[in-house]
């Protein structure tokens, strides 16, 4: 594999970006709101500090030891059953699969980013109409779009580990910082900031449902990148001496006071105005634009700054989900980094063409199964049972399947004799348990 290694401020900040994507600053908030607010959060908090950051030192340790591809790693650590390992190792595929309608999205916020340059919707319905014609007509732009993307992502992951991932992260998270905190100052100068903070930090537990916590739970691994290979994969270039109980407390605090910084925000903003938050995409591309239209000039500014926030956590998050595949190929079939690059981001491409499509009214029907679009089947398929999935087979393997003794070796002098202990019963026992009931909820298996 490739020798060139992150310095231990660039590992961080790659895993930051990451881990800080549309998941933060557009689906916390929503779900947040779905949920009820201040109980939803502090179920995410408590599920975010045990079971993400476990999870984290458990696919760090993995990288770490592993050294090499995520299905090398995979098969190399294996104490017994190397064969399935090696099977298991393909969750590799899972961000590919993520990535091919993750750059769809990030191609509308790009469009976005120029729209809001030119002019705000002043209703929501005007909202609602643009947003809908981009999303069912509009071929052309989303297609635009959708290509800038694709050769952005692959341009960055071409270059490598220190000069393509480790420098575009340095160049555009201090920006999101710098973006997200003028935001945030913003708002705390707008009436409605105290009733943002009191929705989303004061518990009221009767609205708490036991969908609400699984549904934290399932977030917690999505905002975090975990299951997928990804974290793995980066931590294989993890440069020596790098603490990971350390550096994984911080990816988890960094990650989470992102999502409640962009939660802040957006309901001040949505409050202010008496907004509804629409669910889903909605929120995003279709309530807040006709809020930034209230607030005048300065709504166009902080409609371009928010947008541009998006995309910069996007981007970073997106060259993640393409690494894993890529490295894969260079280290296994000994494929360039070039000719890698260019296989797996016309993989992704071509996916995310059809997904586009499926939106499309006219094509709609040729891409639609069991009365679902194929770009739906793609989000549902893979973040609601293979991210969790994926994330089983994380922590069974570093629980019951990799060599105790080195995990000991490695643990125990960074947490002391009892989190280790603690961590093990989590991620032997807990968390695969957590994880099968969050998998049967959102398949419908099992409605709680
Ligand atoms: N963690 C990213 C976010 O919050 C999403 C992501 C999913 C990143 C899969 C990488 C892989 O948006």
């Amino acid at each position: 594999m490739s020798t060139a290694r992150f310095s231990k401020f660039g590992f961080i900040l790659a895993a930051v970006g990451s881990a800080v994507g549309l998941g933060n600053i557009w689906k916390f908030p929503y779900v947040t709101g779905e949920y009820g607010g201040g109980a939803f959060v502090l179920v995410y908090l408590i599920t975010a500090l045990f079971i993400g950051v476990f999870v984290l030192i458990s696919e760090l340790l993995i990288g770490k030891l592993g050294r090499s591809d995520a299905v090398s790693m995979f098969e190399n650590l294996a104490t017994k059953n190397k064969k399935f390992w090696k099977l298991a190792g393909f969750v590799i595929v899972v961000p590919l699969i993520i990535l091919s309608y993750y750059s769809v999205v990030i191609g509308w916020i790009l469009h976005y980013i120029v729209l809001s340059f030119q002019f705000l919707p002043s209703t929501v319905e005007e909202s609602k109409n643009i947003f809908m014609t981009l999303l069912t007509s509009d071929v052309k732009t989303q297609l635009f779009y959708h290509t800038l993307v694709f050769l952005l992502v692959m341009t960055i992951i071409l270059r490598g580990v220190k000069d393509g991932i480790e420098k575009i992260n340095k160049i555009l998270m201090p920006l999101l910082a710098v973006i997200l905190s003028i935001l945030f100052i913003y708002s705390i100068s707008v009436e409605s900031f105290s009733k943002a903070v009191y929705f989303m930090f004061n518990p009221d537990f009767t609205k708490l449902t036991s969908t609400a916590i699984i549904v934290a739970i399932g977030q917690a691994f999505y905002t975090l990148s975990l299951g997928m290979g990804i974290i793995i994969t980066y931590a294989a270039s993890l440069p020596k001496g790098t603490n990971i109980f350390k550096s994984s407390l911080l990816i988890t605090i960094i990650d989470t006071t992102v999502a409640l910084v962009a939660g802040l925000i957006i309901f001040t903003l949505l409050f202010d105005k008496g907004a509804e938050s629409t669910k889903g995409a909605g929120l995003v591309f279709i309530s807040l634009p006709s809020v930034f239209y209230e607030f005048g000039d300065m709504g166009s500014i902080l409609a371009v700054l928010f947008f541009v926030a998006i995309a910069f956590a996007g981007i970073t998050s997106a060259i993640s989900m393409l690494e894993p595949t890529v490295l894969y190929l260079i280290s296994r079939f000994h494929y360039s980094r070039k000719k890698a690059a260019v296989i797996c981001s016309i993989f992704f491409y071509i996916l995310g063409i059809a997904a586009l499509l499926s939106n499309i009214t006219d094509y709609a029907p040729m891409l639609k199964i069991g009365g679902k679009g194929l770009f739906d089947w793609l989000d549902f398929v893979a973040s609601t049972i293979l991210v969790p999935l994926g994330g089983i087979l994380v922590v069974v393997f570093v629980g019951h399947f990799m060599d105790e003794s080195e995990i000991r070796k490695e643990l125990v002098p960074l947490m002391g004799n009892l989190l280790t202990e603690i961590w093990f019963l989590m991620v032997r026992y807990i968390i695969p348990c957590a994880l099968i009931v969050v998998i049967l909820n959102e398949t419908g298996l099992l409605k709680f």
